[in-house]
């Protein structure tokens, strides 16, 4: 037997949430942080998951999709 792998297309996961903006971020401002900025990763595909990297820049230009990180502020 041969085992044939395919790679998998490349597909947005936001399907309509949102989708007339370029990248969807969200902000939540706390008063108790220990930095003054978090970026947490709502596409699943930062290499520091549950942190954002930056991994939806190159997922959004593959895919045309639009998420984008959820920012945690201090105030
Ligand atoms: Fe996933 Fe930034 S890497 S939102």
């Amino acid at each position: 037997k041969r085992l044939v792998l395919v790679k998998a297309e490349a597909q947005a996961i936001n399907p309509e949430i949102r989708k007339t903006e370029a990248k969807v971020v969200d902000s939540v401002v706390v008063t108790e942080l220990s930095k003054p900025l978090t970026a947490y990763c709502r596409c699943w595909r930062s290499g520091t998951f549950p942190l954002c990297d930056g991994s939806h820049v190159k997922h959004n230009k593959a895919t045309g999709d639009n998420v984008g990180p959820l920012l945690l502020k201090k105030q």
